[in-house]
C-alpha cells in the first residue's frame, strides 16, 4: 500500500472545496447573527477568519496534512475572553449548520467529537 494514500473520505463527503465553502458561509452567518457572540467578532477581519477556517476544516476533515497556515487555535483565542458558554453556542451552530446540510450523521460526530477536543485551546476565560 502506497504510504501516501490520502484518507480523505469525510472532507468528500461534506463536498470538498465547493462544500466547505458553503459549510463555512452559512456557519458564520449563524455565528453573526447571534446576539451573544457577534461581539467576540468585533473588528475581525472575516474574510481572513473565513478562510482560515475553510483550511482549518480541510485539514481536520482529512483533506490535507498541510492544508492550514494559520496560527495555532490557542494563538488565536487565548486573548478573546471566551467562556465554556460561548463554546457550546459555537457548537451548536455548527451542528446545526452541517445537519442542514445534510452532512451524514456519522461525519457529524466525528467533526463534533474533533471539534469538543478543541475546547482547551478555545476557552481561557
Ligand atoms: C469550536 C471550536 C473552534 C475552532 C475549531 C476554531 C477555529 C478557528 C480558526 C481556525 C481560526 C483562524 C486562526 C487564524 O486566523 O490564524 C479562528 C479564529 C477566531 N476564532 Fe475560532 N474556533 C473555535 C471556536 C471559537 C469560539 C467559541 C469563538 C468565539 C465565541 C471563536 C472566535 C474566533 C475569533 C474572533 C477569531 C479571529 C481571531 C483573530 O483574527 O484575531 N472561535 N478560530
Amino acid at each position: 500500500m502506497a504510504t501516501t494514500e490520502v484518507h480523505d473520505w469525510m472532507y468528500q463527503s461534506v463536498g470538498g472545496d465547493a462544500g466547505l465553502t458553503v459549510l463555512v458561509d452559512n456557519f458564520y452567518a449563524r455565528l453573526w447573527a447571534d446576539p451573544d457572540l457577534k461581539k467576540y467578532f468585533e473588528g475581525i477581519d472575516k474574510d481572513a477568519l473565513k478562510k482560515h477556517q475553510r483550511m482549518f476544516l480541510t485539514f481536520a476533515l482529512g483533506g490535507g496534512l498541510d492544508a492550514y497556515t494559520g496560527r495555532p487555535l490557542a494563538s488565536a483565542h487565548q486573548t478573546l475572553n471566551i467562556t465554556n458558554d460561548a463554546f457550546d453556542s459555537v457548537a451548536y451552530h455548527l451542528r446545526l449548520t452541517l445537519e442542514e446540510l445534510d452532512v451524514e450523521r456519522g461525519i457529524i460526530s466525528i467533526v463534533m467529537g474533533y471539534v469538543e477536543g478543541t475546547r482547551p485551546q478555545v476557552v481561557f476565560a
